[in-house]
């Protein structure tokens, strides 16, 4: 059977998505998207409006009529502006995983993650790839680690201290695994992976031999 030549990594906050996902998709030359950062360029937007988290209406016209771009170094840009950076801050996360529960929101960017998706190979990562966005991914990866390791890798990289990254982190597990569309799962057909005790180089490696066991006759794609 042909299966889009997609490789979903999902799992919980901070669980070193990211940065794998980049070095795979550099790795194998696939295009890199980070489905995340379209729910927190919806929320950044949603934020400076003032458009309340359960304003459903509101939440889905907007990512109606957002314009989403991913540009070269991995910045991103709503309506033509450049948000990379103002999409990474704390307030932000909060209402990215309040907007992710809004089904128009949801259904809106799944959209336009299936139609960059089938351009050609990519590697994307989220909490739903594998499960709803591309069911018939070549691979897919639930990767986790501990709450714990989790907080500090976060704590570390963005300077808030871990005793409070971890309470956001948790707070926002909670609300991506529980909501009634598309919640945080593993899909069963994804394999597992705890990064807890693993370096990124680590993680890598084990995935590219994932990738090498899918890949017909084990060639191709530089893997
Ligand atoms: O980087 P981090 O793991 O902190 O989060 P992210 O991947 O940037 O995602 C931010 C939020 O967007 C998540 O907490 C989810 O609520 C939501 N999200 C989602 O619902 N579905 C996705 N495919 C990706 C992100």
């Amino acid at each position: 059977m042909s299966k889009t030549l997609i490789i979903a990594i999902d799992g919980p906050a901070a669980a070193g998505k990211s940065t794998i996902a980049r070095s795979i998709a550099e790795r194998l030359g696939f295009t890199y998207i980070d489905s995340g950062a379209m729910y927190r360029a919806i929320a950044l937007w949603a934020l400076r409006l003032s458009i309340p988290p359960d304003d459903m209406h509101k939440l889905e016209q907007l990512a109606k009529e957002a314009r989403i771009e991913f540009a070269p170094g991995q910045r991103v840009l709503l309506n033509g502006e450049d948000v990379t950076t103002a999409i990474r801050e704390p307030r932000v996360s909060e209402a990215a995983s309040q907007v992710a529960a809004c089904p128009g929101v949801r259904s809106a960017l799944r959209a336009e993650q299936r139609r960059i998706g089938q351009k050609g190979p990519a590697v994307m990562e989220g909490r739903d790839i594998g499960t709803v966005v591309f069911p018939d991914a070549r691979l897919k990866i639930y990767l986790d680690a501990t709450p714990e390791v989790r907080a500090r890798r976060r704590a570390a990289e963005s300077g808030v201290p871990s005793d409070e990254v971890a309470r956001e982190i948790a707070e926002r597990d909670q609300r991506d695994r529980t909501r009634a569309e598309a919640p945080l799962s593993q899909a069963p057909d994804a394999e597992y992976l705890d990064s807890s005790r693993m370096t990124p180089h680590e993680v890598e490696e084990a995935i590219l031999k994932l990738v090498r066991a899918r890949t017909s006759n084990g060639k191709g794609h530089g893997a």
